[in-house]
Protein backbone atom coordinates (compact mmCIF):
# COMPACT_ATOMS: atom_id res chain seq x y z
CA UNK A 1 0.00 0.00 0.00
CA UNK A 2 1.07 3.60 -0.61
CA UNK A 3 3.48 5.06 1.60
CA UNK A 4 1.47 8.17 3.37
CA UNK A 5 3.34 11.76 4.20
CA UNK A 6 2.71 12.55 8.14
CA UNK A 7 4.10 15.07 10.60
CA UNK A 8 4.30 15.48 14.10
CA UNK A 9 6.03 16.60 16.77
CA UNK A 10 7.55 14.56 19.64
CA UNK A 11 9.13 15.21 22.62
CA UNK A 12 9.20 19.01 21.29
CA UNK A 13 11.08 18.15 17.86
CA UNK A 14 9.04 18.44 14.53
CA UNK A 15 9.41 15.58 12.25
CA UNK A 16 8.13 14.21 9.00
CA UNK A 17 7.85 11.05 7.35
CA UNK A 18 6.80 8.44 4.93
CA UNK A 19 4.91 5.97 6.56
CA UNK A 20 3.28 2.41 5.88
CA UNK A 21 -0.78 2.91 6.95
CA UNK A 22 -0.09 -0.03 8.86
CA UNK A 23 2.59 1.01 10.63
CA UNK A 24 2.36 1.01 14.22
CA UNK A 25 2.87 4.29 16.50
CA UNK A 26 5.67 1.77 18.78
CA UNK A 27 6.92 0.83 15.70
CA UNK A 28 7.70 3.75 14.27
CA UNK A 29 8.93 5.70 17.82
CA UNK A 30 11.21 2.89 17.57
CA UNK A 31 12.67 2.04 14.93
CA UNK A 32 12.20 5.46 13.02
CA UNK A 33 13.09 7.67 15.82
CA UNK A 34 15.17 5.31 17.79
CA UNK A 35 13.11 6.13 20.64
CA UNK A 36 13.19 3.43 22.24
CA UNK A 37 11.87 3.65 25.69
CA UNK A 38 8.64 3.03 25.24
CA UNK A 39 8.66 -0.57 25.23
CA UNK A 40 6.81 -3.52 23.53
CA UNK A 41 5.16 -6.41 26.07
CA UNK A 42 2.67 -7.57 24.65
CA UNK A 43 1.25 -5.58 21.50
CA UNK A 44 -2.31 -6.66 22.21
CA UNK A 45 -3.34 -3.38 24.24
CA UNK A 46 -3.23 -5.42 28.11
CA UNK A 47 0.51 -4.30 29.68
CA UNK A 48 0.60 -0.70 29.09
CA UNK A 49 4.49 -0.61 28.64
CA UNK A 50 4.29 1.57 25.54
CA UNK A 51 2.31 3.97 26.89
CA UNK A 52 3.05 7.33 25.38
CA UNK A 53 1.13 11.12 26.09
CA UNK A 54 -0.62 11.61 22.69
CA UNK A 55 -1.91 14.88 22.82
CA UNK A 56 -2.83 15.23 26.24
CA UNK A 57 -4.14 11.36 26.95
CA UNK A 58 -2.25 8.14 27.75
CA UNK A 59 -2.23 5.79 24.77
CA UNK A 60 -0.93 2.56 24.16
CA UNK A 61 1.38 3.36 21.39
CA UNK A 62 0.67 -0.23 20.21
CA UNK A 63 -2.77 0.63 19.50
CA UNK A 64 -2.30 3.25 17.37
CA UNK A 65 -0.83 3.58 13.81
CA UNK A 66 1.36 6.20 12.89
CA UNK A 67 -0.39 7.65 10.31
CA UNK A 68 -3.15 8.49 13.45
CA UNK A 69 -0.83 10.31 15.05
CA UNK A 70 -0.62 12.88 11.87
CA UNK A 71 -0.10 16.50 13.18
CA UNK A 72 -0.39 15.50 16.69
CA UNK A 73 1.92 16.03 19.62
CA UNK A 74 3.95 13.12 21.29
CA UNK A 75 5.41 12.96 24.85
CA UNK A 76 7.30 9.30 25.58
CA UNK A 77 9.93 9.08 28.77
CA UNK A 78 12.96 10.58 26.87
CA UNK A 79 10.89 13.92 27.03
CA UNK A 80 10.60 13.71 30.58
CA UNK A 81 14.18 14.59 31.99
CA UNK A 82 15.26 18.43 31.28
CA UNK A 83 18.57 20.06 31.64
CA UNK A 84 18.12 20.44 35.26
CA UNK A 85 17.94 16.11 35.82
CA UNK A 86 15.14 13.51 36.14
CA UNK A 87 11.92 14.24 36.17
CA UNK A 88 10.23 14.71 39.58
CA UNK A 89 8.38 11.30 38.81
CA UNK A 90 11.41 9.67 37.56
CA UNK A 91 13.21 10.62 40.50
CA UNK A 92 10.56 9.11 42.76
CA UNK A 93 10.41 6.02 41.21
CA UNK A 94 13.94 5.21 42.03
CA UNK A 95 14.05 6.39 45.58
CA UNK A 96 11.02 4.31 46.57
CA UNK A 97 12.28 1.29 44.55
CA UNK A 98 9.50 1.96 42.13
CA UNK A 99 10.97 -0.32 39.85
CA UNK A 100 13.38 -3.59 39.23
CA UNK A 101 13.78 -5.21 35.73
CA UNK A 102 12.42 -1.65 34.82
CA UNK A 103 10.30 -3.23 31.75
CA UNK A 104 7.07 -1.63 32.77
CA UNK A 105 8.92 1.60 33.88
CA UNK A 106 8.70 3.95 30.95
CA UNK A 107 4.99 3.04 30.66
CA UNK A 108 4.33 3.51 34.10
CA UNK A 109 6.38 6.73 34.27
CA UNK A 110 4.33 7.95 31.52
CA UNK A 111 1.12 7.17 32.45
CA UNK A 112 1.71 8.72 35.92
CA UNK A 113 2.30 11.74 34.24
CA UNK A 114 -0.89 11.68 32.69
CA UNK A 115 -2.59 11.08 35.63
CA UNK A 116 -1.01 13.83 37.89
CA UNK A 117 -1.78 16.22 35.27
CA UNK A 118 -5.62 15.52 35.71
CA UNK A 119 -5.30 14.36 39.31
CA UNK A 120 -2.42 16.34 41.08
CA UNK A 121 -3.02 14.89 44.52
CA UNK A 122 -4.42 11.36 44.04
CA UNK A 123 -5.86 8.88 47.02
CA UNK A 124 -3.86 5.31 47.12
CA UNK A 125 -7.06 4.07 45.47
CA UNK A 126 -6.99 6.49 42.52
CA UNK A 127 -3.19 6.18 41.67
CA UNK A 128 -4.19 2.17 41.17
CA UNK A 129 -7.11 3.01 39.30
CA UNK A 130 -5.10 4.92 37.12
CA UNK A 131 -2.48 2.32 36.80
CA UNK A 132 -4.89 -0.32 36.13
CA UNK A 133 -4.17 -0.81 32.44
CA UNK A 134 -0.31 -0.68 32.69
CA UNK A 135 0.93 -4.21 34.46
CA UNK A 136 4.01 -4.68 36.56
CA UNK A 137 5.28 -8.30 36.79
CA UNK A 138 8.06 -7.95 39.63
CA UNK A 139 6.91 -5.15 42.17
CA UNK A 140 3.56 -6.06 43.68
CA UNK A 141 2.59 -2.53 42.63
CA UNK A 142 3.05 -1.17 46.41
CA UNK A 143 6.59 0.51 45.73
CA UNK A 144 4.86 2.31 42.57
CA UNK A 145 2.47 3.49 43.74
CA UNK A 146 4.34 5.27 46.49
CA UNK A 147 6.38 6.33 43.93
CA UNK A 148 3.81 8.33 42.60
CA UNK A 149 2.19 9.76 45.48
CA UNK A 150 5.89 10.80 46.29
CA UNK A 151 6.07 12.49 43.14
CA UNK A 152 2.67 14.39 44.17
CA UNK A 153 3.83 15.42 46.90
CA UNK A 154 6.98 17.26 45.07
CA UNK A 155 5.07 18.51 42.31
CA UNK A 156 2.88 20.05 44.96
CA UNK A 157 5.32 21.87 47.03
CA UNK A 158 7.25 23.23 43.91
CA UNK A 159 4.20 24.18 42.03
CA UNK A 160 2.82 26.08 45.49
CA UNK A 161 6.74 27.25 46.41
CA UNK A 162 6.83 28.78 42.44
CA UNK A 163 2.98 30.39 43.51
CA UNK A 164 4.57 31.98 46.64
CA UNK A 165 7.56 33.20 44.87
CA UNK A 166 5.05 34.85 41.76
CA UNK A 167 3.11 36.54 44.42
S1 LIG B 1 2.84 -3.40 24.03
FE1 LIG B 1 1.20 -2.01 23.98
S2 LIG B 1 -0.07 -2.56 25.62
FE2 LIG B 1 1.51 -4.06 25.63
S1 LIG C 1 9.68 -3.61 37.15
FE1 LIG C 1 9.71 -5.50 36.01
S2 LIG C 1 7.81 -5.46 35.00
FE2 LIG C 1 7.68 -3.79 36.33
Amino acid sequence: MAKQHIKLTVNGKAHEALVEPRLLLIHFLREELGLTGAHIGCETSHCGACTVDLDGRSVKSCTVFAVQADGAEILTVEGMATADGLHPIQAAFIEAHGLQCGFCTPGMIMRSHRLLQENPDPTETEIRLGLSGNLCRCTGYQNIVKAVRDAANTLNATSSTASEAAE
